[in-house]
């Protein structure tokens, strides 16, 4: 195997990709996503299939990216490409990387959109707009915010620019720093407003919806929506952990950091659930409000606490850096496939790609006002490009990975990529590889769409 870093870079450290796959991970997924599709989905019984598939499909795939990144040390396409040569298996396998690079472009059209509101409402926190605000006029604001166009496309503007700076700054000087720092406070404050939960009255009833096993607003595309979402938030399917599994250096665990990864991750969404479902009951909001719903509960308990200005105003600041971090992530595949490509400098490349990302973003922008009529099938533009994204692309993908890992190249190849002896463990991750990811994707697709 080759030892020489990649031509991109490498992290400094273990903590270092450690803190930077759990800013990609940790993202809009987790705080702003996470609490309302499964308030869309009936709660608990989502939350359940959601864990489940973290746990068997999430973790093993998570590996899986990692092990091939370090193994080919280039973009995606670079590394499927000659894994495939090496494993003679045929070069289709490179299409993988190709998806993979443009669901990672989708998906950021409308994060950065997102992103944006989280900017937004940085201004609102600072300006003392939540002080005194009811569960009515926290819908309110939100409403102004999303229904003009202009503010809209704005914040996008902004946001998509923070993402270009620091992609255009490299590996080191510009991804590592940006989380190094930021990640444990944000944790922080979502204890803070765990704890803030508690003193509604109905923490109980928000731990209750959470937990609690109820099936009955579950459906088969709730099902899929789980899934879908398990990749996305652990930014798996599109090559953005192999992209980064590129850096990792020769002397970092797989099985233990993917490890750390994923919990840190589930438990960052837990949380946010918990902020979020005992402030929805006490104010008599609607749990499937849709992506609106942590934009118009926290401000409402900013707004009743004491400091809550300030709270409010460290919260958005926190959440737009974990939105940052993982829009970074989602990029990097398609920027440096530009620079191999094309040989361009990294700053022309992230300015390509952050234009027409940002072009194809004011579709997702205008998805809440101007076109918020234009419909298919009753979704918005918006809707259709999360569910392609992450309900199908997303899942594909990390079957496709996880099968090239499990069946094209050898055990013995995985398992010195992976570091691992001959074991339980290692036979655990076969498995789960082998046979449970592609096995589970197919049945929740095929249930989706109806087959049976
Ligand atoms: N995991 C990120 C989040 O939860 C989103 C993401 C998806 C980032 C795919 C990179 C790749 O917000």
């Amino acid at each position: 195997m080759d030892h020489s870093p990649s031509r991109h870079g490498q992290w400094s450290s273990r903590l270092a990709f450690i803190l930077a796959a759990t800013g990609s991970a940790v993202g809009l997924g987790n705080i702003w996503k996470f609490p309302y599709i499964t308030g869309e989905n009936g709660g608990s019984a989502f939350v359940l299939v959601y864990l489940l598939c973290v746990a068997a499909l999430g973790v093993p795939l998570m590996m899986a990216e990692v092990m091939l990144g370090r193994y080919g040390k280039q973009t995606p396409i670079n590394t499927m490409r000659m894994l495939a040569k090496k494993a003679q298996a045929g070069q289709g396998w490179q299409f993988l990387g190709w998806a993979g690079t443009l669901a990672g472009f989708l998906i950021l059209t409308y994060y950065s959109v997102i992103g944006g509101w989280t900017l937004g409402y940085v201004f609102y926190a600072v300006s003392g707009r939540f002080s005194g605000l009811s569960g009515e006029g926290a819908s309110g604001l939100f409403g102004n915010f999303v229904g003009s166009p202009l503010v809209q496309v704005g914040w996008h503007t902004v946001f998509m620019l923070m993402t270009m700076w620091i992609i255009s700054r490299g590996v080191r000087r510009g991804l590592e720093k940006a989380v190094t720092t930021l990640m444990p406070a944000l944790v922080v404050l979502l204890l803070i407003m765990v704890g803030y939960a508690m003193t509604t009255g109905f923490f109980l009833k928000g731990v209750a919806f959470l937990f609690t096993p109820d099936f009955s607003h579950f459906s088969e595309t709730s099902m899929l929506t789980a899934m879908g979402h398990a990749f996305f938030t652990l930014s798996l399917g599109m090559g953005a952990i192999m992209m980064y599994g590129a850096y990792v250096p020769e002397t970092t665990s797989i099985g233990t950091t993917s490890l750390v990864i994923a919990i840190v991750d589930t438990v960052v969404a837990l949380l946010a659930g918990l902020a979020i479902f005992p402030i929805v009951f006490a104010h008599g909001l609607e749990p499937g409000a849709g992506p609106s719903l942590i934009f118009e509960t926290l401000p409402v308990a900013f707004g009743d606490i004491a400091g809550g200005t300030l709270l409010g105003t460290l919260f958005f600041v926190l959440l737009m850096i974990a939105a940052w971090t993982s829009s970074i992530s989602l990029v990097e595949p398609a920027v440096t496939m530009l620079i191999e490509r094309f040989n361009v400098t990294r700053l022309q490349a992230s300015a390509w790609v952050g234009l027409t990302a940002w072009l194809l973003g004011f579709a997702t922008a205008f998805s809440f006002n101007v076109w918020s009529e234009v419909t298919v099938l009753g979704m918005t533009f918006f809707d259709h490009l999360d569910f392609l994204t992450s309900n199908l692309m997303l899942p594909l993908g990390g079957v496709g990975i996880a099968m090239f890992a499990g069946w094209c190249m050898t055990t013995e190849s995985t398992r010195t990529a992976l570091g691992l002896h001959q074991g339980p463990w290692y036979s655990l991750w076969l498995f789960l590889i082998r046979f449970v990811a592609p096995v589970a994707v197919s049945i929740v697709l095929l249930h989706a769409v109806g087959a049976f």
